[in-house]
């Protein structure tokens, strides 16, 4: 396939439509949004939401999230919404927050792996605004690189997993938040969180009252691998046993990286690689970093752990090994 890359100083009105036009053809199409880049297809269209699972090589029963450009439009496509999600809409939508509902049923049935919901967002990034304005469409939209890699968070992400298999990339600058939305089951008494983000536990507690954490195995996707780095990755719980793994992996001949709290130097280790200090920070960096651990380097990466919850969750799924 022909992809189009629509350069970010190139984009302009004519071209945004013309992207529309390729997705309401049902085609693919790969767009910023605030949290990571998306690969979108029209999401009442079973043969478009059918291409986005071939240029991903995402197996079928992991369910993609369908973003819409307004209340509204989230409504129409469920039912019996509990009075809360109004609540947190209002507060923090258009934003990085996926609402899981019970399905209308109008979103094609591959959107939901046949399950009777559907997540629904209200992306908060101009682009992923205008083309769902453009097309009156919702989209079906899980980020856009293959499947088990890392989230994209720069064009030059998408380009590396999606070069010929989707119809447009549009570059819209490294994405701002830098992790993916927190998806939220709404279909209970009780909003439950089921993959962690940005939009926090103590956040929605605030807004309604109460919200619920799901136990891990309640996700669809959390079945699978996710965000695998090119090398095995080790996560060390305990910041004092680092040195010991080190030494291990150096005894074994290993060339050895690590995920540290700064990139200073240090003994015995062959690259250093840093996330910054900032949790925001952090979290804009933490994709491409992963993505950048390459076997030509080091044979093995080490992190340490991380404060933020966030993180920790992501670097948990990352790793091949956790110690
Ligand atoms: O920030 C984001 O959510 C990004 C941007 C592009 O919108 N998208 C994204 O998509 O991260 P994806 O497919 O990588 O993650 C969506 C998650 C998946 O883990 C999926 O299992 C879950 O949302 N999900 C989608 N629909 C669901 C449903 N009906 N029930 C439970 N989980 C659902
Ligand atoms: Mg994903």
């Amino acid at each position: 396939m022909n992809t189009k890359v629509i350069q970010n100083d190139e984009i302009n009105a004519e071209n945004i439509k013309e992207a529309a036009k390729v997705l309401c053809k049902g085609e693919t199409v790969a767009f910023p949004t605030e949290t990571v880049y998306g690969v979108g297809a029209n999401a009442l269209d079973e043969k478009a939401v059918a291409k986005i699972f071939v240029a991903k090589g995402r197996p079928s029963d992991n369910p993609l999230n369908v973003l819409v450009p307004s209340q509204a439009v989230a409504f129409s496509l469920a039912k019996d919404v509990p009075t809360y999600v109004e609540k947190l809409m209002n507060v923090f939508s258009p934003g990085p927050i996926t609402y899981v509902l019970s399905s209308a049923g109008k979103v094609a049935s591959n959107v939901t792996g046949d399950l009777s919901t559907v997540g629904v967002r209200i992306p908060n990034h101009d682009i992923a605004l205008q083309l769902l304005n453009k097309t009156n469409l919702p989209l079906a939209a899980p980020s856009a690189n293959v499947s088990g890699k890392p989230s994209p968070t720069t064009v030059q992400h998408v380009i590396d997993d999606m070069m010929g298999r989707v119809s447009v990339i549009i570059d819209g600058g490294p994405t701002n938040v830098g992790l993916e939305s927190t998806v939220v089951d709404c279909t209970g008494y009780v909003p439950m969180i089921l993959r962690s983000g940005v939009i926090t536990k103590d956040a929605i507690q605030e807004v309604v009252g109460a919200c619920d954490i799901a136990p891990a195995l309640q996700m669809p996707s959390n079945k699978y691998k996710h965000y695998h780095p090119e090398v095995p990755l080790v996560l060390v719980m305990d910041d004092q046993q680092v040195n010991q793994v080190i030494s291990d992996e150096k005894s074994l001949g290993n060339r050895v990286g690590v995920i540290a709290k700064t990139n200073e130097p240090l003994p015995r280790v062959d690259k250093v690689y840093t996330l910054g200090i900032e949790e925001d920070d952090m979290a804009v960096q933490l994709y491409d970093t992963l993505r950048s651990l390459k076997k030509a380097d080091v044979d093995v990466v080490i992190s340490n752990s991380f404060s933020s919850p966030i993180i920790m969750d992501r670097l948990k799924s990352a790793a091949s090994k956790i110690i």
